[in-house]
């Protein structure tokens, strides 16, 4: 592998192109080697991202994929919500393998994740019933929600015993009816949350900070910077496939909301985007494959959630949700991962259009109710037989891999500047 291109920092955002697990925390990884500061910017620990270093594969899910370097500062922004036990046990997994988790900031604004949000999480989703969105279950939505109506606790309100004790109490007074009355559960009570979380706070307290000022003073200072997305556009509260979605912005925006910064500290949007497409969970998706094809992908891709374990749903690439992804984010430039996953197809698909019984649509469709009737157009491309995982230049790559990746830039309309070709840091090629 060459050295990694001079991206024009310092900051870049890295995201997910599709519905998530592209394979950002490679990525992220990949270009953290250069980076001062990784700041994942939303989300918790609904996120799986994998590590591959040597024989050592790390799976995060809330502390940004840049801590493998101990030059890197890496944060968990204010827009994030965070389950306290899960971020401690990922400090300890980390330390117990060598890793010094002392670095990691976490922003003093940040929402918790309580006891009550995983319990709601899990009974809201049963009562859904067959429109399931087939959450994580790790009380990401009801924690969203507390914050948007203003009744959220602050990773900053662990330091108060008092308010804090105040919040959890006028928050379980809310939950408990809606646990019991609603959900037909069993309520939670105070005491001991308070307890549990209290120990936490003693723990957390020295990685606590004002995050947006350190993202600044690194942008000031000439740092470079890395916004890591969790989930993906199509996952996006906003621009996503509502409401199969997450509850938080993986998009661009995100990144600046997320992290307190300003539009003008980002030079570079880097769209992460897998050779073929997969989805965990509900919601529509027009190129699954429900077939020997889809299977394949899953078995070849390792295509199994770094979270819950479930099983991903496959399909073919997607250009129209890929040119949206690049319109919603202003994306530059293209990681493509997981190419190595479509050697020995005899014929590749890459959806160009939806055809519904209506209208055509190259545009992402306005309208969710046509994403699940529509029949994709697909463009067909002549496949490869050999074994890529081994190439570290575009001219190793097979004719047939080049075209493919050509018709991804043409598609997009943006430069492919990445092409990963296995989990490891080094079956990654650059391209000019
Ligand atoms: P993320 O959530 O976007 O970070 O992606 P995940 O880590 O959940 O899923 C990506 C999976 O693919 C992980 O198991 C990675 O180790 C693996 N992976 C990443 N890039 C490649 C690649 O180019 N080829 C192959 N075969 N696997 C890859
Ligand atoms: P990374 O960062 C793939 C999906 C869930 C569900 C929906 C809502 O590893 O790419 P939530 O628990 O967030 O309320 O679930 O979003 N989802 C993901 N799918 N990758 C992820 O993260 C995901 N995080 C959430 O499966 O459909
Ligand atoms: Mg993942």
């Amino acid at each position: 592998m060459e050295r990694l291109p001079l991206h024009p920092m310092p900051g870049t955002i890295i995201l997910g192109a599709q519905w998530g697990d592209e394979g950002k925390g490679k990525i992220t990884d990949l270009l953290a080697e250069r980076a001062d500061v990784v700041v994942r910017y939303q989300g918790g620990n609904n996120a799986g991202h994998t590590i591959v270093v040597g024989d050592e594969k790390f799976a995060l899910s809330l502390i940004p994929s840049g801590v493998m370097y101990d030059t890197v500062t890496p944060v968990i922004g204010n827009g994030c919500v965070v389950d306290p036990a899960v971020l401690l046990e990922e400090m300890a997994m980390l330390s117990s393998r060598g890793i010094e988790p002392g670095r990691v900031q976490l922003s003093a604004n940040a929402h918790l994740i309580m006891p009550y949000h995983r319990k709601l999480d899990a009974v809201m989703e049963r009562y859904l019933g067959k429109q399931q969105i087939g959450t994580t279950k790790r009380g990401i939505g009801p924690a969203y929600m507390d914050k948007f109506t203003r009744q959220g606790i602050r990773v900053q309100d662990l330091f108060d015993p008092k308010i804090f004790r105040q919040k959890l109490d006028d928050a379980l007074k809310d939950k408990n009816k809606l646990l019991t009355k609603v959900y037909n559960t069993l309520p939670l009570d105070g005491a001991p949350i308070a307890e549990e979380y209290l120990t936490f706070a003693d723990r957390l307290y020295d990685h606590v900070t004002d995050t947006s000022l350190l993202v600044a003073n690194a942008i000031t200072d000439g740092q470079n910077v890395l916004f890591e997305g969790a989930q993906g556009t199509l996952l996006d509260i906003d621009h996503g496939t509502y409401p199969f979605v997450t509850s938080s912005n993986p998009t661009a925006g995100g990144a600046l909301v997320g992290a307190g910064v300003g539009p003008s500290s980002i030079n570079n949007v880097i769209g992460v985007v897998k050779a073929y497409i997969s989805r965990v969970g509900g919601g529509p998706f027009p190129t699954e494959l429900d077939d020997e094809v889809g299977e394949r992908m899953v078995e070849v891709g390792g295509e199994f959630g770094t979270v819950t374990g479930r099983r991903r749903r496959c399909g073919w690439l997607d250009g129209v949700a890929l040119r949206y992804a690049v319109r919603v984010s202003g994306i530059t430039e293209i990681a493509l991962t997981k190419l190595d996953v479509l050697s020995g197809f005899d014929r590749l698909k890459v959806a160009v259009a939806y055809d519904s019984l209506e209208a055509r649509y190259t545009d992402f469709p306005r309208q969710q109710r046509v994403l699940f009737n529509c029949h994709p157009v697909y463009e067909e491309l002549e496949g490869w037989s050999e074994d890529i995982s081994g190439a570290r230049e575009h001219d190793d790559l097979p004719k047939a891999a080049q075209r493919y990746i050509e018709f991804v830039e043409e598609l997009a309309g943006v430069p492919v500047t990445m092409v990963s070709v296995g989990p490891q840091r080094t079956a990654t090629l650059l391209r000019s």
